[in-house]
């Protein structure tokens, strides 16, 4: 099949190397010319495993190519996909779909043939019939459909998510564009992916659950967490001892400093707005919305009392600055909140980030970046792991102990036992 895919950002970039890579011939389009540059220039612009030669074994074969023109793709494919950015709107919360819109009139002056236009981003209930009803008024002659087919692959294991997925929504209105879809995703029949086929409606709304209850799930942990903390409890063996529960599930049972990135909050809030919109408000989402917020703060205020209550003229070393590892991604980094608190507090902040630093760098231009985590350490007076990346799993502490003056170690992420790190003489601190 023939597929365009607009936007090419994590959700765009991926997805279309994966269908190029199940055989079909994918044009990804975005109107970030220097993204489009760097691509056929051979450059991927995110950092995403195994990314890199997932891109360049399917544009060797010619199965995926570039473009900043939305005409020319469209007009050949069978599918086009909008997996633009949906970001919050400003002042209110609820989505901004003004990305998705303007790639709806882009596509509809294109169409050629019948052809069916998915939207891939995560968009509120409705947005499927506002742009079924924009395609239709710049073009009453075109035979097209507007199907739902929501994502939910998770950075940093995008590849392997999209690969082989728990399972496939589709919504779609009529049979003709299911079977459509069904084509698109035929290679996934050997991973045996359920495919649910729904109203469209119901995938849109579909998508925002599933997004509102992982969120749920990792908030609830949170409060145990700190209920732990108070009781003289273990959170990590509280979350194996429920998760065993097949009801329950062990996954998304990890205590730490507040989910971010660029999905959960702004979904969250998205869904509690059209909630609030219906006159059905959903009164759990909106304490998980605020209880979250409020972690992200919290954390600088357990570094600080960490520190004995104070981290004025002190200098922190922070490891980890992405939303989680194995991305570069910073939007909505529980670090930022973290960052900012201790800076409020008078501290001196050192910080490093394996994938992390460009985008940092952008956000918080006032911190010292370093090159590793040794070089972090040094001189500080606490150290503070904020996102669990597999390079801070076996750090020397003997090494860290001789570059740092303090001993206090703030590990949010529970990466360490207490007592491993005890030994080397630090106070250990964790969630
Ligand atoms: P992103 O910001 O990384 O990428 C969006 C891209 O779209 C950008 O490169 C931008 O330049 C481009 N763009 C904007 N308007 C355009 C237009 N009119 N024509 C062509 N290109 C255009 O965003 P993302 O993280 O890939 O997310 C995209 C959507 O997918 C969002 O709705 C998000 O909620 C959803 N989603 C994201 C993830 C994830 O892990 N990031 C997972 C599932 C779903
Ligand atoms: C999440 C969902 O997992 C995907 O299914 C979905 O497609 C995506 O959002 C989206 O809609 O964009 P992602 O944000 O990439 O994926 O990453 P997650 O692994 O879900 O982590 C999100 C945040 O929750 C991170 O800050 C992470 O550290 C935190 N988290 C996750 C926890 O604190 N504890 C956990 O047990 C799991």
């Amino acid at each position: 099949m023939k597929i365009a895919m607009i936007g090419a950002g994590y959700v765009g970039l991926v997805s279309g190397a994966c269908f190029a890579d199940f055989g079909h011939t994918v044009c990804c389009v975005d109107t970030d010319p220097a993204k489009i540059a760097a691509l056929e220039d051979g450059r991927i612009p995110i950092f995403e495993p195994g990314l890199d030669t997932l891109v360049a074994d399917n544009v060797r074969h010619s199965r995926l190519t570039f473009s900043t023109e939305v005409s020319g793709a469209v007009a050949q494919a069978d599918v086009v996909f909008i997996a633009v950015g949906t970001p919050s709107r400003r002042g209110d919360g609820f989505a901004d779909l003004s990305y998705v819109y303007a790639a709806a009139r882009d596509i509809a002056a294109s169409l050629d043939g019948y052809t069916v236009v998915v939207t891939k981003s995560t968009v509120p209930v409705g947005t499927g019939d506002e742009v079924e009803r924009i395609i239709r008024e710049a073009r009453p002659d075109a035979a097209f459909a507007v199907v739902s087919n929501p994502e939910f692959l998770r950075e940093g294991a995008a590849i392997s998510d999209f690969k082989r997925p728990d399972r496939i929504v589709i919504g779609a209105e009529d049979d003709r564009a299911a079977s459509v879809m069904r084509e698109v995703y035929q290679p996934l029949y050997l991973n045996q992916a359920p495919i649910l086929v729904t109203g469209r409606r119901t995938a849109e709304l579909t998508k925002y659950a599933a997004n509102a209850f992982l969120a749920t799930k990792i908030t609830f942990i949170n409060e145990i967490a700190d209920l732990c903390e108070q009781v003289g409890a273990n959170v990590q063996e509280v979350a194996r001892g429920i998760g065993l529960d097949n009801r329950i599930g062990a996954k998304f049972l990890h205590a730490g400093p507040g989910y971010g990135g660029s999905c959960f909050p702004k979904d969250t809030l998205a869904l509690v707005k059209t909630a609030q919109d219906s006159g059905t408000p959903l009164r759990l989402v909106e304490a998980v919305v605020a209880v979250n917020d409020q972690r992200k703060r919290a954390m600088a205020r357990k570094v600080t009392a960490a520190c004995g209550g104070s981290v004025r003229g002190k200098t922190i070393a922070i490891l980890g600055l992405t939303f989680k590892p194995n991305t570069d991604d910073m939007r909505d980094a529980p670090s930022l909140a973290i960052v900012a608190g201790l800076q409020d507090g008078g501290a001196r902040i050192r910080a490093y980030d394996p994938e992390g630093m460009a985008g940092a760098r952008a956000l918080m231009p006032d911190i010292t970046y370093t090159d590793d985590p040794y070089e972090c350490a040094t001189g500080a007076d606490a150290l503070v792991i904020v996102t669990e990346w597999n390079a801070f799993r076996a750090l020397d502490w003997t090494e860290l102990a001789a570059r740092m003056p303090g001993r206090t170690v703030v590990d949010l992420r529970n990466v360490y036992r207490p007592d491993d790190i005890a030994r080397h003489g630090f106070r250990y601190v964790g969630v």
